[in-house]
């Protein structure tokens, strides 16, 4: 047979096993175990403990393919209490599986366990898990894959696919960081490192042997699912003199885009496709901080790398790529504006045009009551701790019920449904004059939300403020996915602003970081009774109160009902 028509054969007979497992197999229910317990790790020539899932950092990849239910027993065998929250996941009906501690559930207390379950429905891509609870997401984390159903991608089938986590290590336990931090009334210290798949890399101290490398042969595809799970830090990512085509973001596909330098925020995810077309030899993949924080003292600002490393080849000294400035506004501008939805493709959505309820809602820095008046965020005022607030409200999560039991059984007097809709004074949000001005600076503690009715369409114009100092948060929306139809530095100018909506093909995405001094609009389908919390994705920041949340209503239909809690939902 001749060589081409050989080929022709396999490719016929390959598509047509993919096409008869995905019809024959009926969706799977997977299984897993998540035993949370102590890791002592050596990292930065220190040994630490940490809190980890089954022994290894990052936790274990769950693979999942789209129509599988999921069932993950969590042992919780560390000193700590701690949920786990698979973001980006829809949780249809399943709110009590979602895991933000005390918005869906209490924690999981100490030599306690409970069992997420969920079915993963009209979504596919990279997400991931994490804890959500106090920074211990820090240490407990991992990739969450879901396949296409078709078993095919919008895009050619890459010769490999490989998870690149982005992470952030402290050397000094976590817990321990965020209570000191509270307990004074400023946000949590430094970092002490990056890391690529849990390692740091060549250019931290006693890493070199640790550095993750990925091997690749010369000439193929390869597909990198890249996951930020940094806590505090929004990362610029690059791989030496290798450009990328991004396909997807969020577990949400997109219109190809060609770049040589990938921004996530933490929450992000962003699949590229890696063409291996270089001379073979070494290259440096690395991620440092895009830090937009104006007036805030500069973070860690290391840089975490990872070895590319064609054919097998010995190799002496990686070529290292240049990456963007630290401020660099404009280059991440520059991609975050650029991504656009691939209409049509698997589990695309057109966006919502008519609107049941529109949102404008400041996001930014505040000072707050300091419980204990020993606060140290500002000299000499110790009744005022730093916080956050949105529309001038501090979130406070609740102590002792989740709002999702609160809501579900009827109990008064854990949050008011009185989150406004609008910022309850109307200043110039993004004159940098305002960053030190006294009249705006304080946002009172509650826990307001906002009810909606099932299947309300929501528009929200997110607003950030310089109070304090502007910085870009990366709000993040549990429970569904939006369209960012539209984003831009200033205020937020409806006359103008709204003309230029996208309202054919924006970008679909879980989380946003709106830009730095700027604006970012989404629009969203309350598809999805329950509780769903909206908040900063920086863990430094929602401690703090930049959250609120969304209380959406049960529908008409037993399809639009939220069921009771599962019988071991932990107690607070
Ligand atoms: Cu990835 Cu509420 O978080």
């Amino acid at each position: 047979m001749a060589p081409r028509r050989r080929q022709a054969v396999f490719l016929v007979v390959w598509a047509f096993a993919l096409v008869a497992t995905s019809s024959m197999t009926s969706a799977a229910i997977v299984q897993h175990t998540f035993d949370v317990g102590n890791l002592t790790v050596s990292k930065l020539c220190q040994e630490r403990v940490i809190t980890a899932v089954n022994g290894a950092l990052p936790g274990p990849t769950i693979l999942v393919t789209e129509g599988d239910t999921l069932v993950v027993h969590v042992l919780n065998n560390s000193p700590y209490n701690v949920t786990i929250h698979w973001h980006g996941i829809f949780q249809l009906l399943s709110s009590w599986a979602d895991g933000p501690s005390y918005i869906t559930q209490c924690p999981i207390r100490p030599g306690h366990s409970y069992t997420y379950k969920f079915t993963i429905t009209k979504q596919e891509g990279t997400l991931r898990w994490h804890a959500h609870f106090s920074l211990l997401r820090a240490t407990v984390y991992g990739a969450l894959i879901i396949l296409p159903k078709s078993g095919r991608y919008p895009f050619p089938t890459p010769h490999k696919e490989f998870p690149l986590i982005l992470g952030e290590w402290w050397n000094r336990n976590v817990i321990d960081i965020e209570n000191q931090a509270q307990a004074i009334g400023v946000p949590p210290i430094n970092s002490d490192a990056y890391t690529i798949n849990g390692r740091p890399g060549d250019l931290y101290p006693c890493s070199k042997k640790h550095t993750y490398k990925l091997k690749v042969v010369h000439g193929n595809t390869y597909m990198l699912r890249i996951i930020n799970a940094a806590l505090n830090n929004q990362l610029f990512f690059k791989i030496a003199n290798h450009k990328f085509t991004v396909v997807a973001v969020d577990a949400s596909y997109t219109t190809p885009y060609a770049t040589d330098v990938v921004v996530l925020a933490p929450g992000h995810t962003v699949d590229v496709l890696l063409t291996t077309d270089q001379v073979p030899g070494a290259y440096y993949m690395a991620a440092r901080p895009y830090n937009s924080a104006q007036n805030a003292p500069p973070p860690d600002n290391t840089t975490t790398t990872g070895i590319l490393i064609y054919d097998k080849l010995p190799y002496t000294s990686p070529i290292m790529p240049l990456l963007p400035a630290l401020n660099d506004t404009p280059t991440a501008a520059k991609f975050y504006f650029s991504l656009t939805s691939l209409v049509g493709s698997p589990n695309w959505m057109p966006v919502p045009t008519k609107l049941d309820e529109q949102m404008l809602v400041t996001i930014g820095l505040s000072l707050s009551p300091c419980p204990n008046a020993a606060c140290q965020f500002l000299p000499n005022v110790p009744t005022l701790q730093i916080s956050a607030n949105m529309n001038n409200a501090s979130f406070v999560f609740p102590k002792s019920l989740s709002l999702l039991q609160a809501h579900f059984f009827n109990v008064k007097g854990i949050y008011t449904t009185d989150f406004p809709d609008q910022p309850p004074l109307k200043f110039n949000y993004t004159d940098p004059a305002n960053s030190q001005n006294n009249a705006l600076v304080f946002a009172p503690k509650s826990t307001r939300v906002k009810q909606v009715k099932y299947n309300a369409t929501v528009e929200i114009v997110l607003q950030d403020t310089t109070i304090i100092g502007a910085e870009s948060h990366p709000m993040h929306l549990h429970g569904f996915n939006f369209h960012v139809v539209g984003q831009g530095f200033g205020n937020f100018d409806p006359a103008k602003d709204r003309k230029k909506f996208n309202l054919f093909n924006p970008v679909i995405r879980n989380t946003i970081a709106v830009p730095v001094g700027g604006w970012a609009a989404i629009r969203f389908q309350a598809n999805n009774p329950g509780v769903w919390i909206l908040h900063c994705h920086l863990d430094a920041h929602l401690p703090l109160g930049l959250a609120t949340a969304f209380v959406v209503e049960n529908g008409l239909t037993p399809s639009s009902t939220l069921p009771p809690p599962p019988p071991d939902l932990p107690q607070c």
